[in-house]
Formats: structure tokens, sequence, C-alpha cells
């Protein structure tokens, strides 16, 4: 139940996401083009848990070399089965053997590390191995209940130490804490790009005693030293534009229909329009061949309003025509609209309106004036109960004119309003996306845009009005 949409898609969602933000960051960090995707380049992170997991399938989908490290060997064997990893091993040797034949053919790979993260991290620093992007997914979130296991024990001895003494388990967690803090400085030093995953490390690291982590040395009130993703990447090459994980699923319960909603969707996307729009046309198009589909017949595709307009639409359409059954159409909390989380989503959001939940409330309220079918308003949802409100929708498509109405105007609501905080709050993109909309919009809508002075005009206002 993502966003109040009652949509069960499965790991689709965070496979895809997490495709995205590789795929970006290595645009962002390495200047890779927009048509080329992350051969020869390696992903180094850690957990190939529920969420984590999708890292092996999503490096593997962006073209990359991935190793994931991951002490519980259960969760490798899930994802070798699944197919989600091509191989693992225990050898740090012999992993990075595979990853220097890799390189050299450029085709990708998504290998396992048994192992501790903070092993593989000091490893690559004693041998200077170049890495290129790296992040961490171990359950920081829940670091001293077992979501971190220390450096030095197993999965088996970290779970035994946790049952019998508390205490000394949550030494050794900020004893490994502040180790991989500082591995992860030492590599980063020789270039390496990290990122946090969402999973509050660097909170856990400052809380383990690094307080060099903060940016100011002392309090987390400054944010900290390495970017988040969401802040760093996702925010400014996706949701500031607009896109974000729309989602639908077939009513009908039948792979077909999917399989016609997935051509329709591909008829909508022009790949040559942005690197966004190459990213979500590849996904759609290699969707079937990925195989992500668990339950519910739905897909997941990070399309912009334009873009989830127009789908919308065709798929009413054919609807209408009998070609496909009913369809729901949905998003996740984690996107660009109805989401206020000071932690994640809107997190040090510049306009500084980041501990106020108007947006959510907004946009649940706009969504149900405008007729979608379900409309909750939530707390909690990834960060956690008491870290986020999400204002989520479900619009069934039966074909109907009326459906056509709401569709053009409640997505356009449902979007843009995160769109619209994010231009106020001076965002480049998407005071870009906001110019555009407007002028397509024409009488519509219209979205007000953000006026910034210069800092002499306004040093010269105060100047002439208050010192005289
Ligand atoms: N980036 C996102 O989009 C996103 C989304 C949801 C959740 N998260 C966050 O990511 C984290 C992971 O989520 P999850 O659902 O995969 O949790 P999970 O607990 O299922 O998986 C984490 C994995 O990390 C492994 N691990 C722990 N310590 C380790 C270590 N030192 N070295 C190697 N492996 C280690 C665990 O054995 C476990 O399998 C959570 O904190 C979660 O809140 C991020």
């Amino acid at each position: 139940m993502t966003a109040g949409g009652w949509m069960y898609i499965g790991p689709q969602g965070i496979v895809h996401g997490t495709y995205l933000t590789l795929l970006n960051a290595g645009r962002l960090y390495l200047g890779i083009p927009d048509d080329k995707d992350l051969s020869g380049k390696v992903f180094l992170s850690s957990g190939l848990g529920g969420m984590s997991g999708a890292q092996a399938k999503a490096v593997e989908i962006a073209g990359g070399i991935g190793i994931i490290a991951e002490v519980d060997k259960s969760r490798i064997e899930t994802r070798s089965k699944q197919g989600w990893l091509n191989r693992s091993s225990d050898d740090l040797d012999e992993i990075f053997e595979w990853v220097k034949e890799f390189r050299e053919s450029g085709d990708t790979v998504s290998i396992g590390y048994y192992g501790n993260i903070v092993d593989a991290w000091d490893y690559v620093a004693r041998h200077e191995i170049p890495i290129e992007l790296s992040s961490d997914q171990t359950s920081c979130h829940d670091v001293y209940n077992g979501g971190y296991t220390p450096q030095g024990l197993s999965f088996e001895q970290g779970r035994e130490l946790l049952r019998r003494d508390r205490a000394e388990f949550k030494n050794k967690v900020d004893e490994s804490l502040r180790l991989q803090f500082d591995l992860i400085r030492k590599v980063t030093a020789q270039g390496t790009h990290f990122w946090d995953y969402g999973n509050s490390f660097m909170k856990a690291v400052f809380d383990a005693g690094a307080t060099s982590i903060a940016r100011n040395g002392k309090t987390t009130d400054d944010g900290f030293i390495f970017p988040s993703y969401v802040e760093h990447i996702m925010g400014p090459v996706c949701f500031d534009y607009g896109y974000g994980p729309f989602r639908w699923i077939c009513l009908s319960g039948e792979h077909k229909d999917l399989i016609e909603t997935d051509s329709i969707a591909m008829s909508c996307i022009d790949p040559t329009r942005r690197g966004q729009d190459r990213d979500n046309y590849v996904w759609i198009r290699d969707a079937e061949k990925n195989a992500l589909v668990v339950g519910s017949q739905a897909r997941i595709l990070y399309a912009d309003v334009e873009g989830r307009v127009k789908i919308a639409l065709k798929f009413n359409k054919s609807v209408r025509e009998g070609k496909i059954g009913p369809i729901m159409l949905g998003r996740d909390h984690h996107d660009t609209g109805g989401t206020d989380s000071p932690f994640r989503e809107t997190a040090n959001i510049l306009d500084g309106s980041n501990i106020s939940s108007d947006m959510s409330h907004q946009c649940w309220a706009g969504n149900a004036a405008r007729g979608m079918t379900l409309c909750v308003l939530s707390n909690g949802g990834g960060v956690g109960i008491g870290k986020a409100i999400n204002g989520g929708f479900g619009l069934v498509l039966d074909g109907s004119d009326r459906v056509d109405n709401i569709i053009r105007s409640a997505l356009d609501w449902d979007v843009m309003s995160g769109v619209a905080r994010r231009a106020w709050a001076r965002n480049d993109h998407a005071v870009e996306a906001v110019i555009e909309w407007n002028k397509r919009m024409g009488k519509r809508g219209q979205i007000t845009l953000p006026y910034i002075p210069e800092d002499d005009y306004l040093e010269e206002l105060v100047r002439k009005k208050i010192i005289g």
C-alpha cells in the first residue's frame, strides 16, 4: 500500500527508482552522456534485503558492474535464485578479478559479496582499487536492533551478541560505523562518489560519535558532508521536472492487458526529449524481459505530468474501445507532490518549508475535489511514522468521458503541486518545468513563479527604507 493507492506492485517500484538513481548518479558525478549507461563503471554498496536487494537488479539494468555486500547468506541465496545476482563469493580477491574482466569487456554484472561491507571498503582502500559510485543500504534506520551487523562478527554472531549483551552490541556497531566512515572518507578522497541512500547512514555515523560527518562538525542542523540521493540526484533530475513513480494496475488481472498498456505507454514517450525520457523508454521496452511482476499485473513508470496525462488518456480510450479491461492509476508516496517529509523528499527544501505539511494536505484535498476514486492522507511511509505525511490517490479508468475530465485536471494537480513548491524553493529545473507547464496550459492554469531579486537590490532597499 503505497501512498494510499492500495496497489501492490511488488519490487518493481524500488528497482525502477534504484535504476534511475544509479544512472543519474553516473550522469551527475561521472559526466556520462544521456544516451549512455554505466558500462565499465563500478558501484559498491551493501544490503540484499527487502528494499536494498533492488540494487543488484538495478545495476544490471543500468549496464554497470555492481558489488553488493551482504552478511546474511540466505539473502544472497534468494537474490541469486531470483536471477538478480549473476554471481557471488566470499573471496574479495576473486571478486575483484571478476571486476577487472568486466571492466575490460564493458559487460554488465551483479556480484554478491558474502561478507561485511566494512571489509569490502577496507580491501578497496588497501589495494587502491578505483570505484566510481558507492552507497550503503544496511538498515541504519534501526541500527542497534540488528539492522547493521558490525565488522568482525558474522550475521549469526551478531544476532547472538544482540540477544546476550545489548550494550556490547551497541559498542561494536558504533566502532564499526566509525571505521566504515573513515574508510569511505579515504576512498572518496581518491575520487569515489558516495551518497546516502535514505537509510539514515550518515545520522547513524554521527550518533556513533563521528561528528565530523556533519557539515558543521557539531550538530546535524546544517546537514552532512556526503550528498543524499533525494536532495542531490532524484530531486534535481526527476522530481523538479515532475518525473515520479506513476503506476498502474490492470484490474482484469490479465497479463495480456499489461503488455498492451506497456505498448501504449511506450508510444507516448519520446526518447529523444530528455535523458529521463530515454531511461523511461528503455525501462518500458525491457519491462517484460526483466520479469518484475509479482502478483498484480502492475507497472511503474517515472513519467512527468505531460507523460502521465497522455498515457492515462490513451489507456482510458482503450478501455472505452474494449481493447483492455479497466485500469487503476496511482503513484508511490516517494514522488514530487503529495509527500511532506523533512527527512527525505522535502529535506532542506530551500524555501525553509521543510517542517510544514501543507503540500500533502493540499494535494490530497485537491485530488478529492477533482474526483479521484480513492484519496488517502496517511502518516509515515518510507522514513517512518511521525516523519512524513502523504497525500495519495487511486483512479479507476472505466473508459468514461467523466474520467477523461478527471485525468485532465487531477493529474496536473497531483504532480504540479509538488513541482510548484520546488519552483518556489528556487530549484532551477522546477522553475523551467513550471514555465513550460504555464505555456502549455494557457488559460487553463497558471503557477506563480518566484522572482529572485539581485542581492544588491535588496541591500539597497534595506539601506534606503530602514537605515535611511
Ligand atoms: N533508497 C530507497 O529508496 C530506500 C527505500 C526504502 C528503504 N530504504 C532504507 O534502506 C535500508 C535497507 O532497507 P531494506 O528493506 O533492504 O532492509 P533489510 O533489513 O531487509 O536489508 C538490509 C540488509 O543489510 C544487511 N547488512 C546489515 N549490516 C551489514 C553489513 N555491515 N555489511 C553487509 N550487509 C549488512 C542485512 O543483513 C540485511 O539483509 C533501510 O534503512 C531502509 O529504510 C531506502
